[in-house]
Protein backbone atom coordinates (compact mmCIF):
# COMPACT_ATOMS: atom_id res chain seq x y z
CA UNK A 1 0.00 0.00 0.00
CA UNK A 2 1.48 3.32 -1.20
CA UNK A 3 0.41 6.12 0.47
CA UNK A 4 0.84 9.81 -0.23
CA UNK A 5 0.53 12.05 2.75
CA UNK A 6 -0.07 15.90 1.78
CA UNK A 7 0.40 19.27 4.16
CA UNK A 8 2.83 17.31 6.21
CA UNK A 9 4.85 18.85 9.03
CA UNK A 10 7.90 17.42 11.13
CA UNK A 11 5.48 16.40 13.99
CA UNK A 12 3.35 14.34 11.15
CA UNK A 13 6.37 12.71 10.03
CA UNK A 14 7.39 12.04 13.28
CA UNK A 15 4.36 9.92 14.64
CA UNK A 16 3.05 8.49 11.54
CA UNK A 17 6.82 6.92 10.94
CA UNK A 18 6.21 5.75 14.73
CA UNK A 19 3.10 4.02 14.53
CA UNK A 20 3.75 2.53 10.99
CA UNK A 21 6.23 0.31 12.33
CA UNK A 22 2.94 -1.56 13.41
CA UNK A 23 1.20 -1.25 9.24
CA UNK A 24 4.15 -1.32 7.24
CA UNK A 25 2.84 0.94 4.53
CA UNK A 26 5.09 2.53 2.27
CA UNK A 27 4.06 6.41 2.99
CA UNK A 28 5.61 9.27 0.91
CA UNK A 29 5.39 12.67 2.46
CA UNK A 30 4.41 16.01 0.54
CA UNK A 31 4.80 19.59 2.56
CA UNK A 32 2.48 20.93 -0.64
CA UNK A 33 -1.14 20.79 0.13
CA UNK A 34 -3.48 18.67 -2.00
CA UNK A 35 -5.12 21.00 -4.87
CA UNK A 36 -5.41 20.78 -8.99
CA UNK A 37 -1.34 21.91 -9.36
CA UNK A 38 -0.02 19.23 -6.74
CA UNK A 39 -2.28 16.07 -7.90
CA UNK A 40 -0.55 15.11 -10.44
CA UNK A 41 2.35 13.54 -7.44
CA UNK A 42 -0.68 11.21 -6.80
CA UNK A 43 0.18 9.17 -9.83
CA UNK A 44 1.45 5.03 -8.70
CA UNK A 45 -0.39 5.78 -5.18
CA UNK A 46 -3.06 3.76 -3.46
CA UNK A 47 -4.20 6.10 -1.12
CA UNK A 48 -3.52 9.69 -0.13
CA UNK A 49 -4.00 11.47 3.61
CA UNK A 50 -5.13 14.59 3.51
CA UNK A 51 -5.57 17.42 6.44
CA UNK A 52 -8.12 20.28 6.91
CA UNK A 53 -6.84 22.73 4.31
CA UNK A 54 -6.10 20.13 1.47
CA UNK A 55 -8.27 20.39 -1.19
CA UNK A 56 -10.25 17.11 -2.50
CA UNK A 57 -12.97 18.87 -4.81
CA UNK A 58 -14.57 17.72 -7.94
CA UNK A 59 -11.57 17.93 -10.11
CA UNK A 60 -8.77 16.64 -7.96
CA UNK A 61 -10.79 13.60 -7.08
CA UNK A 62 -11.36 12.44 -10.53
CA UNK A 63 -7.78 12.92 -11.67
CA UNK A 64 -7.17 10.80 -8.07
CA UNK A 65 -9.26 8.62 -10.01
CA UNK A 66 -7.27 8.54 -13.12
CA UNK A 67 -3.92 8.35 -11.00
CA UNK A 68 -5.14 5.23 -9.27
CA UNK A 69 -5.83 6.18 -6.24
CA UNK A 70 -8.21 3.95 -4.29
CA UNK A 71 -9.08 5.24 -0.99
CA UNK A 72 -8.69 9.06 0.68
CA UNK A 73 -7.88 8.96 3.93
CA UNK A 74 -8.52 12.34 6.07
CA UNK A 75 -6.06 12.43 9.42
CA UNK A 76 -8.87 15.20 10.80
CA UNK A 77 -12.55 14.87 12.01
CA UNK A 78 -14.12 17.34 9.68
CA UNK A 79 -14.86 16.56 6.08
CA UNK A 80 -16.22 19.59 4.54
CA UNK A 81 -13.08 19.79 1.81
CA UNK A 82 -14.00 16.44 0.38
CA UNK A 83 -16.80 16.51 -2.29
CA UNK A 84 -18.29 13.31 -0.83
CA UNK A 85 -20.93 12.74 -4.46
CA UNK A 86 -17.71 12.69 -6.50
CA UNK A 87 -15.83 10.60 -4.19
CA UNK A 88 -19.05 7.89 -4.40
CA UNK A 89 -19.10 8.49 -8.17
CA UNK A 90 -15.57 7.05 -8.61
CA UNK A 91 -16.02 4.44 -5.28
CA UNK A 92 -13.51 6.29 -3.47
CA UNK A 93 -14.54 5.46 0.14
CA UNK A 94 -13.34 8.53 2.28
CA UNK A 95 -12.38 7.76 5.66
CA UNK A 96 -11.95 10.08 8.49
CA UNK A 97 -10.65 10.36 12.71
CA UNK A 98 -14.16 11.11 14.03
CA UNK A 99 -12.88 11.18 17.38
CA UNK A 100 -8.96 11.95 18.43
CA UNK A 101 -9.24 13.57 21.41
CA UNK A 102 -12.44 16.31 21.58
CA UNK A 103 -10.27 17.32 25.11
CA UNK A 104 -7.78 19.05 22.90
CA UNK A 105 -10.11 21.21 21.65
CA UNK A 106 -12.67 21.55 24.25
CA UNK A 107 -9.73 22.48 26.47
CA UNK A 108 -8.34 24.79 23.80
CA UNK A 109 -11.69 27.00 23.33
CA UNK A 110 -11.58 27.36 27.31
CA UNK A 111 -8.03 28.62 27.10
CA UNK A 112 -9.61 31.42 24.49
CA UNK A 113 -12.03 32.15 26.57
CA UNK A 114 -9.92 33.00 29.86
CA UNK A 115 -7.24 34.34 27.81
CA UNK A 116 -9.70 37.22 26.36
CA UNK A 117 -11.23 37.40 29.37
CA UNK A 118 -8.79 37.90 31.98
CA UNK A 119 -6.25 39.48 29.04
CA UNK A 120 -3.42 37.35 29.83
CA UNK A 121 -2.13 38.09 26.20
CA UNK A 122 -1.87 41.76 26.98
CA UNK A 123 -0.24 41.06 30.61
CA UNK A 124 2.31 38.64 29.33
CA UNK A 125 3.11 40.93 27.34
CA UNK A 126 2.98 44.15 29.68
CA UNK A 127 4.70 42.44 32.75
CA UNK A 128 7.70 41.25 30.59
CA UNK A 129 8.52 45.05 29.93
CA UNK A 130 7.95 46.30 33.38
CA UNK A 131 4.59 47.32 33.29
CA UNK A 132 2.46 45.83 36.30
CA UNK A 133 -0.26 48.35 36.05
CA UNK A 134 -3.67 47.02 35.78
CA UNK A 135 -5.37 49.63 33.40
CA UNK A 136 -7.55 47.72 30.68
CA UNK A 137 -7.10 44.68 32.36
CA UNK A 138 -10.81 44.26 33.85
CA UNK A 139 -12.67 40.76 33.40
CA UNK A 140 -15.50 39.51 34.49
CA UNK A 141 -16.55 36.67 36.75
CA UNK A 142 -18.12 33.94 34.62
CA UNK A 143 -19.45 32.43 37.23
CA UNK A 144 -23.35 33.41 37.16
CA UNK A 145 -22.98 34.19 33.18
CA UNK A 146 -24.57 32.39 30.33
CA UNK A 147 -22.95 30.65 27.35
CA UNK A 148 -24.46 29.56 24.38
CA UNK A 149 -23.12 26.56 22.53
CA UNK A 150 -24.17 26.04 19.21
CA UNK A 151 -23.86 22.24 18.03
CA UNK A 152 -23.82 19.64 21.21
CA UNK A 153 -21.40 17.14 20.18
CA UNK A 154 -18.42 15.31 21.59
CA UNK A 155 -16.29 18.57 22.07
CA UNK A 156 -19.06 20.77 23.07
CA UNK A 157 -20.37 18.28 25.74
CA UNK A 158 -17.06 18.76 27.23
CA UNK A 159 -16.60 22.49 26.77
CA UNK A 160 -20.11 22.51 28.69
CA UNK A 161 -19.30 20.29 31.57
CA UNK A 162 -15.99 22.75 32.07
CA UNK A 163 -18.15 26.29 31.84
CA UNK A 164 -20.75 24.39 34.20
CA UNK A 165 -17.80 24.03 36.33
CA UNK A 166 -17.33 27.62 36.73
CA UNK A 167 -20.65 28.02 37.47
CA UNK A 168 -22.29 29.32 34.64
CA UNK A 169 -25.61 28.94 32.71
CA UNK A 170 -25.17 26.74 29.38
CA UNK A 171 -28.09 27.04 26.78
CA UNK A 172 -27.72 25.20 23.74
CA UNK A 173 -28.60 24.57 19.76
CA UNK A 174 -28.36 21.69 17.91
CA UNK A 175 -31.19 20.48 15.20
CA UNK A 176 -30.30 17.08 17.01
CA UNK A 177 -31.09 17.70 20.81
CA UNK A 178 -29.61 15.19 22.99
CA UNK A 179 -31.53 15.15 25.78
CA UNK A 180 -29.77 12.56 27.57
CA UNK A 181 -26.80 15.21 27.46
CA UNK A 182 -28.74 18.30 28.41
CA UNK A 183 -29.85 15.67 32.01
CA UNK A 184 -26.64 15.16 32.57
CA UNK A 185 -24.46 18.09 32.18
CA UNK A 186 -27.45 20.45 33.16
CA UNK A 187 -27.90 22.46 30.00
CA UNK A 188 -31.00 23.66 28.20
CA UNK A 189 -32.10 23.52 24.62
CA UNK A 190 -33.28 26.35 22.79
CA UNK A 191 -33.90 28.12 19.75
CA UNK A 192 -30.97 30.04 18.15
CA UNK A 193 -32.43 33.40 18.34
CA UNK A 194 -32.65 33.13 22.52
CA UNK A 195 -29.55 31.84 22.48
CA UNK A 196 -27.90 34.82 20.95
CA UNK A 197 -30.22 37.47 22.80
CA UNK A 198 -29.27 35.81 26.55
CA UNK A 199 -25.70 34.55 25.75
CA UNK A 200 -22.42 36.27 27.14
CA UNK A 201 -20.21 34.07 25.44
CA UNK A 202 -21.48 32.42 22.45
CA UNK A 203 -19.14 29.32 21.33
CA UNK A 204 -19.20 27.38 17.69
CA UNK A 205 -19.04 23.71 17.60
CA UNK A 206 -20.90 22.46 14.56
CA UNK A 207 -19.85 21.21 11.29
CA UNK A 208 -19.09 23.15 8.54
CA UNK A 209 -22.36 22.20 5.93
CA UNK A 210 -24.76 24.17 3.27
CA UNK A 211 -26.70 24.72 6.62
CA UNK A 212 -24.36 26.01 8.96
CA UNK A 213 -21.94 28.33 6.82
CA UNK A 214 -22.15 31.90 8.00
CA UNK A 215 -23.89 30.90 10.73
CA UNK A 216 -22.80 34.03 12.24
CA UNK A 217 -23.64 36.94 9.93
CA UNK A 218 -24.30 40.76 9.84
CA UNK A 219 -28.11 39.57 11.10
CA UNK A 220 -27.12 36.85 13.62
CA UNK A 221 -24.75 39.79 15.23
CA UNK A 222 -27.36 42.10 15.75
CA UNK A 223 -29.65 39.95 17.74
CA UNK A 224 -26.60 39.72 20.41
CA UNK A 225 -25.58 40.72 23.82
CA UNK A 226 -23.93 43.86 23.83
CA UNK A 227 -20.18 42.87 24.68
CA UNK A 228 -20.99 39.09 23.49
CA UNK A 229 -17.37 36.96 23.87
CA UNK A 230 -17.56 34.82 20.10
CA UNK A 231 -15.74 31.87 20.35
CA UNK A 232 -15.02 29.18 16.91
CA UNK A 233 -12.85 26.25 17.20
CA UNK A 234 -15.05 24.89 14.90
CA UNK A 235 -14.35 25.90 11.36
CA UNK A 236 -13.54 29.21 9.52
CA UNK A 237 -16.29 29.73 7.53
CA UNK A 238 -18.96 29.33 10.17
CA UNK A 239 -18.22 33.42 10.42
CA UNK A 240 -18.51 35.57 7.98
CA UNK A 241 -15.39 37.76 8.70
CA UNK A 242 -16.57 40.95 7.35
CA UNK A 243 -19.80 40.81 9.54
CA UNK A 244 -17.40 40.13 12.33
CA UNK A 245 -15.30 42.74 12.05
CA UNK A 246 -17.99 45.16 11.57
CA UNK A 247 -19.65 43.88 15.23
CA UNK A 248 -16.07 44.47 16.36
CA UNK A 249 -15.88 48.09 15.16
CA UNK A 250 -19.34 48.72 17.22
CA UNK A 251 -18.04 46.93 20.29
CA UNK A 252 -21.28 44.83 19.45
CA UNK A 253 -19.15 41.59 19.84
CA UNK A 254 -16.46 42.26 23.01
CA UNK A 255 -14.07 39.94 21.90
CA UNK A 256 -13.72 36.99 19.25
CA UNK A 257 -11.39 33.89 19.92
CA UNK A 258 -10.94 32.17 16.23
CA UNK A 259 -8.93 29.01 16.29
CA UNK A 260 -10.00 28.70 12.33
CA UNK A 261 -10.75 31.53 9.44
CA UNK A 262 -12.50 31.37 6.74
CA UNK A 263 -9.64 32.19 4.42
CA UNK A 264 -7.35 30.18 6.65
CA UNK A 265 -5.58 27.86 4.14
CA UNK A 266 -3.42 30.09 2.73
CA UNK A 267 -1.51 30.96 6.28
CA UNK A 268 -1.98 28.65 9.18
CA UNK A 269 0.72 26.35 10.24
CA UNK A 270 2.82 28.13 8.03
CA UNK A 271 5.77 31.35 8.91
CA UNK A 272 4.83 34.00 7.30
CA UNK A 273 6.50 36.42 10.08
CA UNK A 274 9.19 37.74 7.52
CA UNK A 275 6.58 38.36 4.83
CA UNK A 276 3.16 40.58 4.48
CA UNK A 277 0.40 39.64 4.80
CA UNK A 278 -1.79 40.20 1.87
CA UNK A 279 -4.92 39.05 3.23
CA UNK A 280 -6.57 42.55 4.59
CA UNK A 281 -9.19 40.84 6.37
CA UNK A 282 -7.10 38.56 8.26
CA UNK A 283 -4.89 41.44 8.97
CA UNK A 284 -8.10 43.50 10.22
CA UNK A 285 -9.03 40.95 12.57
CA UNK A 286 -4.86 40.56 14.04
CA UNK A 287 -4.81 44.49 14.45
CA UNK A 288 -7.97 44.38 17.08
CA UNK A 289 -6.56 43.88 20.56
CA UNK A 290 -9.82 41.72 21.49
CA UNK A 291 -9.39 39.25 19.30
CA UNK A 292 -7.04 36.46 19.67
CA UNK A 293 -6.29 34.12 16.76
CA UNK A 294 -4.80 30.75 17.08
CA UNK A 295 -3.84 29.07 14.20
CA UNK A 296 -6.00 26.18 13.81
CA UNK A 297 -4.31 24.37 16.35
CA UNK A 298 -7.13 23.42 19.55
CA UNK A 299 -6.63 19.89 17.92
CA UNK A 300 -2.82 20.19 18.73
CA UNK A 301 -1.95 18.08 21.86
CA UNK A 302 0.35 14.76 22.05
CA UNK A 303 -2.37 12.85 22.66
CA UNK A 304 -4.30 13.63 19.58
CA UNK A 305 -1.54 13.54 17.48
CA UNK A 306 -1.26 9.71 18.80
CA UNK A 307 -4.50 8.85 18.21
CA UNK A 308 -4.56 10.05 14.78
CA UNK A 309 -1.79 8.69 13.69
CA UNK A 310 -3.10 5.47 14.81
CA UNK A 311 -6.71 5.85 13.54
CA UNK A 312 -5.96 6.91 10.63
CA UNK A 313 -3.22 3.96 9.70
CA UNK A 314 -6.18 1.75 11.04
CA UNK A 315 -8.82 2.98 8.79
CA UNK A 316 -6.29 2.22 5.85
CA UNK A 317 -5.35 -1.41 6.93
CA UNK A 318 -9.16 -1.98 7.68
CA UNK A 319 -9.24 -1.02 3.36
CA UNK A 320 -6.70 -3.41 2.28
CA UNK A 321 -7.90 -6.22 4.80
CA UNK A 322 -11.38 -5.97 2.73
CA UNK A 323 -12.89 -5.50 6.21
CA UNK A 324 -15.77 -2.75 6.71
CA UNK A 325 -14.72 0.63 7.15
CA UNK A 326 -16.22 1.61 10.61
CA UNK A 327 -15.28 5.37 9.74
CA UNK A 328 -16.14 5.76 6.35
CA UNK A 329 -18.30 9.16 5.94
CA UNK A 330 -21.08 8.95 4.00
CA UNK A 331 -23.00 11.95 2.18
N1 LIG B 1 -10.04 23.57 15.63
C1 LIG B 1 -9.74 22.28 15.59
O1 LIG B 1 -8.57 21.90 15.72
C2 LIG B 1 -10.84 21.26 15.41
C3 LIG B 1 -10.56 19.92 15.69
C4 LIG B 1 -11.59 18.98 15.58
C5 LIG B 1 -12.85 19.37 15.17
N2 LIG B 1 -13.08 20.69 14.86
C6 LIG B 1 -14.42 21.11 14.43
O2 LIG B 1 -15.32 20.90 15.50
C7 LIG B 1 -16.54 20.42 14.96
C8 LIG B 1 -17.30 19.65 16.04
O3 LIG B 1 -16.56 18.48 16.36
P1 LIG B 1 -17.23 17.28 17.21
O4 LIG B 1 -16.22 16.20 17.28
O5 LIG B 1 -17.80 17.82 18.46
O6 LIG B 1 -18.41 16.87 16.22
P2 LIG B 1 -19.71 16.04 16.52
O7 LIG B 1 -20.10 15.42 15.22
O8 LIG B 1 -19.54 15.16 17.73
O9 LIG B 1 -20.79 17.17 16.91
C9 LIG B 1 -21.30 18.08 15.99
C10 LIG B 1 -22.67 18.51 16.49
O10 LIG B 1 -23.13 19.56 15.66
C11 LIG B 1 -24.52 19.35 15.45
N3 LIG B 1 -25.01 20.07 14.29
C12 LIG B 1 -25.19 19.62 13.02
N4 LIG B 1 -25.74 20.58 12.26
C13 LIG B 1 -25.92 21.65 13.08
C14 LIG B 1 -26.48 22.93 12.89
N5 LIG B 1 -26.98 23.31 11.70
N6 LIG B 1 -26.52 23.78 13.93
C15 LIG B 1 -26.05 23.41 15.15
N7 LIG B 1 -25.52 22.19 15.39
C16 LIG B 1 -25.46 21.33 14.37
C17 LIG B 1 -24.66 17.84 15.34
O11 LIG B 1 -26.00 17.43 15.56
C18 LIG B 1 -23.70 17.37 16.43
O12 LIG B 1 -24.38 17.26 17.68
C19 LIG B 1 -16.12 19.56 13.75
O13 LIG B 1 -17.14 19.50 12.77
C20 LIG B 1 -14.91 20.30 13.22
O14 LIG B 1 -15.31 21.19 12.20
C21 LIG B 1 -12.11 21.62 14.98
Amino acid sequence: MKIAFFDTKGYDRKYFEKFNKDFNFEITFFETKLDLNSVPLTHGFDAVCIFVNDQANMEVIEQLYQNGVKIIALRCAGYNNVDLDTAEKYSIPVVRVPAYSPYAVAEHTISLILTLNRKIHKSYSRTREGNFSLNGLMGFDMNGKTAGIIGTGKIAQIVINILKGFGMRVLAYDPYPNKVAADKLGFEYVELDQLYSESDIISLHCPLNEDTKYIINEESIEKMKDGVMLINTGRGLLIDSIALINGLKTSKIGYAGLDVYEEEAEYFFEDFSDRLIGDDTLARLLSFNNVLVTSHQAFFTQEAIEAIAKTTLYNIEKYVNGKPLENRVSR
